[in-house]
Order: structure tokens, then sequence, then C-alpha cells
């Protein structure tokens, strides 16, 4: 008996080694962190219970060496309490690739997040399909794949990439919820530079073709950058808190001491007089919120929108901004893009949606018309339509055209549409509009500049205020800036039991 326990304990102490010492003095070179060490950070201490330790390849064409494990960790932990499943590949045994039995083992931790109805995080750090295996490998990825696919919407599932992604393998953290990169150590491509040297002859390194730069600024893949491995795991954590376990789970809610009542008169005065005026949302939205802390998602990408969460009164929300500080907040491609699949993760976890509104309209031009801006604008009108979480709206500023329409608004099923007094709601700007329905008196005009000046004033005082709107019930109230934090609570408060539903579909067919 002694000795089989002697065995089982060497056996478990040999697991832990990874690929061993020399391998792990690599990837330490490397600035990058173990599996293991990965899973200490990001778990709350002394919670994780390792699955399948002793698995091995199964491999037979090559002489290759067995590593308890098969390059990856797999498990469960918790996460501030909250059971999660965990997997991560270690780099240290055949580049962590993805073989039969590393794929099972995952497949294994994916069922199990389903059946308990926990969230999925997945450490990615790995040279792609095992090329030793061949099909096998490609096999268990697409076993991943249908996994991801059929948790969409049912668990939160989280990847950061923390070394190499690359192939087909990035279409698994491309279907969870949320990727997070790491600043100068991770990479995520389809094809790599000396494939792409050799189709395009475009000579490019791994950090400027797929770096975590790249892919939070440029393509969007990427929805948090961090600094360092630490700071990734931390905001895992962090980032983990606003969801809730899984999507017939309640919307997180915590204790909260800011005062529900607390009037930002700073505020009122926030809006400049000058309408054409830059402001940043963000100031509004810090002021709102629970103790001014927001956890911005997307934060270098398509920045005429700013998503996050946030928390009104402890409760988890999700907020949807137009930014008026970057391009005048203007709808494009990207922008439309960015807010839909926010607005959509939020609805599929009962995460109440705010919109802040302060939008000229869609972007004009080839640009945007060629590369589609029908077809992606109308995904942010179609994630907010089906959207049945409580959708509470605040109307700054402006609200033309059909942003108006897209952008949470009462005929969307918007629970609470409030404007402040500063709202402009018409079908467009003044300038554009007396161009249009002026163009014969502004043309015939002695001084055509100053007739089309008096014209716009004139449509502005008719027009662009909340009160049109308001008279016909397309908002609910026209409130103060000053009272927006503690109008909104109460309609949170008033919706916590709301329930709506959709006909029944088999899905609907978002314009993609
Ligand atoms: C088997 C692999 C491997 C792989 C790396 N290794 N990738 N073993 N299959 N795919 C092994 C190496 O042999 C080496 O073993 C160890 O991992 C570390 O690799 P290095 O090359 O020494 O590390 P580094 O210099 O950091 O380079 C890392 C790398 C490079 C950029 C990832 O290894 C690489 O280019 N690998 C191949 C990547 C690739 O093309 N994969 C297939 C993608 S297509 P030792 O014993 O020396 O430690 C794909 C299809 C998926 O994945 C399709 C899904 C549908």
């Amino acid at each position: 008996m002694r000795k089989a326990i002697d065995e089982l304990r060497n056996k478990r102490e040999q697991a832990k080694l990874g690929g061993g010492k020399e391998r792990t003095e690599r990837q330490h070179k490397a600035g990058k962190l173990t599996a293991r060490e990965r899973l200490d950070i990001l778990l709350d201490e002394g919670t994780f219970t390792e699955m399948d330790p002793f698995v091995v390849h199964r491999a037979s064409e090559f002489e290759l060496e067995e590593f308890p494990g098969d390059g990856v960790v797999t498990g469960y932990g918790t996460i501030h309490s909250r059971k999660v499943f965990v997997f991560a590949q270690d780099f240290t045994i055949y580049g962590g690739s993805l073989s039969e039995a590393h794929a099972e083992k995952i497949c294994k931790i994916m069922d199990l997040a389903m059946k308990t109805g926990s969230p999925m995080i997945g450490l990615n750090d790995s040279g792609g399909a095992r090329i030793q295996e061949g099909v096998v490998s490609l096999g268990g990825y697409a076993d991943i794949f249908l996994r991801n696919t059929l948790a969409s919407g049912v668990v939160p599932q989280i990847s950061a990439v923390m070394g190499p992604c690359a192939g087909g393998a990035v279409y698994s953290p491309a279907i969870t919820d949320f990727i997070l990169m790491v600043k100068s150590s991770s990479y995520m491509y389809v094809t790599g530079p000396k494939v792409v040297k050799t189709v395009t002859h475009e000579e490019v390194s791994h950090e400027d073709l797929g770096g975590a730069g790249v892919h939070s600024s440029k393509s969007g893949v990427a929805h948090f950058m961090a600094e360092n491995e630490i700071a990734c795991l931390e905001l895992i954590r962090e980032l983990l808190t606003y969801m809730p376990q899984n999507n017939r789970s309640e919307t997180p809610r915590r204790e909260c001491d800011d005062p529900i009542d607390r009037h930002e008169t700073e505020l009122n005065e926030l809006i400049p007089d000058n309408p054409n005026k830059p402001y940043d949302i963000k100031n509004v939205i810090t002021k709102v919120v629970d103790h001014g802390k927001f956890l911005e998602v997307h934060q270098d990408w398509a920045q005429n929108i700013v998503i996050g969460f946030a928390r009104l009164n402890g409760l988890s929300i999700g907020i949807v901004a137009n930014q008026p500080a970057y391009l005048a907040g203007v709808l494009n491609i990207n922008s439309s893009t960015k807010a839909a699949r926010f607005v959509r993760f939020c609805d599929c976890f009962n995460i109440p949606l705010i919109t802040f509104v302060d939008v000229p309209g869609f972007l004009p031009g080839t640009d945007q018309e060629w590369n589609g801006i029908i077809r992606h604008g109308s995904k942010l009108l179609y994630a907010y339509a089906e959207a049945t979480v409580p959708k509470l709206t605040v109307i700054t500023r402006k609200a033309y055209g059909g942003a108006y329409d897209v952008m949470s608004s009462k005929h969307i099923r918007g629970d609470f549409n409030y404007a402040w007094p500063t709202a402009e709601i018409a079908v467009m700007g003044p300038k554009g509009a007396v161009e249009i329905i002026y163009k014969r008196e502004i043309e015939h005009a002695q001084n055509p500049e100053a007739t089309a000046e008096k014209l716009a004033n004139e449509y502005t005082e008719k027009f662009a205020n909340p009160y049109i709107a308001a008279k016909r019930g397309y908002l609910d109230d026209v409130i103060e800036p000053a009272e927006t934090r503690s109008v909104l609570i109460k309609s949170l408060e008033m919706l916590d039991s709301k329930r709506d539903t959709n006909p029944w579909k088999k899905h609907g067919n978002i314009p993609l």
C-alpha cells in the first residue's frame, strides 16, 4: 500500500514538471509564466482541482516522448468564490500543441461547465495542431469549436491569449465572449508571417501581423490588451464579477454604499453651448455609475462608441454610449459591430443595458457604403430590437436620423427613454435639413448664407429639442442631467421583475 501511494505521489510530482526544467526556464526567459503558475494567479488560492493529470498522447507514427498531461492543465476552481472551469495550455510540452488527448481533456471540462452552468476560461499558449498527429488533431479542434458554439449564450466563455495562437486554432477564442491578449508576448493570426510573405510578398513581424496592439486597436479581435500576464489574469477575475454563472442565473448584485440619490451638479454644465463642440461621454458614465467604476471593453477600437460594464446600486449593467469626442460619435461599420456584439452578450446573460445617446447619424461616404454599412449598421438595430433585458436610454444631445431609432429607442422596446433638456431629436441636423427643405428660398435669397443660417436657427428652435418626442411619449421624461443616477436606479428597480419574450423561432437571422 505504502509503495502504491508513493508511486502515485511521484507521478503527481512528475506531472507538475510539464516539459521539464529546461523548457520551463525557456518559458520564463521569454517573459511568460507556466500554465500552473497562471492558474495559481487566476483562481482563488488553493481552490484548483486538476483533472486528467496522467493523460498522455496516443501518437504512434513518431517516437514521441510521453509527458503526463499532454500539454494542457485542466480542471476547476473558484474566482471570488464562484465555480469556474479552466484550461491552461502548457507551452513546455510540444509547444502546447493540440493532440487528440489534449483536445479531449478540454472537451471534458467544457461539458462539465455546461452541465453545471459554470463559466469557462481558456488560457491559450499553443503552436496549434500537433503536427505529428495530423487529422486527429484537426478533429480535436473541431470538437472544441462545436462546444464553444453550443455553450455560447449558455455560460460565459473567456479566452486569454498568452502566447502563440495560430491557424484555425484562433477560431476557438473567436467564438468565445471575450478575448484578452498580453502586450508583446501574444499573437493571433490565421496564417503566420512566413506564409504571408510567400503569398502576398509582405514582410511583417508576428507582432505587427497579429500582436495584442493590432488586435485591440485595428481588427477588434481582442477586447482587452493587458500590460503583462499578471494584469491579464487579474482582469479576467474582475471581468467575471459582472457576469452571472449562466444564462438562467440572476444578474450579479453586490452591496453598494454609493448613495443612490447622489446628484451630480457638474453634469448640468457638461454639454457645451455649441452643439458642434465635443465632450467626453466617459465623464457622464463615471459620474453616474457606482463609485465612478467603469470597466471599458474595446477601449482602443472603434472609439466613436464606448462599451463596458459598471454597476448601478450594486447591480451589474452594460453601458453603450456614443462618444462625441471621437468622430463626433458617428455610427460606422466598426462601432456598430462593436456595440451589437456587446448588446447581445448582455442580453444573453441578463445584464441590463444603459444607452447614452449623442449621435449625429451614420457616417456617409463610399468607404462605408462599399464596405457594407447597411449590413453592419443593421446588426446594432437587430441586437437592440431583439434584446429583452431591461433597456434604459438617455439622450444627452443629438439623436438624428436612423441612429435615433437604432440607439435603443422606445420603438424597439426601450423600457425607459429619457432625454436631457439639451437633446436634439430630428430627422437630420439643422444645416442639412434647411439645405433640403428650403433649397429654393436659399438659392434665390439676396444673402444665401445669412438666410440659411436664419432658417437653420428657426429649425433648431422648432425641432431640435426633446419636447416634440416627449409630447408623443417617445420619451418617458425629460430629466435634469444631475439627477440621471437616481432616475436610472429607480427605473432599474422598477424593472427588476421585467419579463419579455420574442416569438418562438429556431433562431433569428441577424445580418452578418
Ligand atoms: C508539435 C510543436 C508545434 C506543433 C511547436 N512545437 N509547435 N510540436 N506541433 N504545432 C514544439 C517544437 O517542436 C518545440 O519542441 C516546442 O514546441 C517549442 O517550439 P519552438 O519552435 O522551439 O518555440 P518558439 O521558437 O517559441 O516558436 C513557437 C512557434 C513555432 C512560433 C509556435 O513553434 C511554430 O511556428 N510552430 C508551428 C506553428 C504552426 O504552424 N502550427 C500549425 C498551425 S495550423 P521542443 O521539443 O524543441 O521543445 C493549425 C491548424 C488548426 O494549427 C486547424 C484547426 C481547424
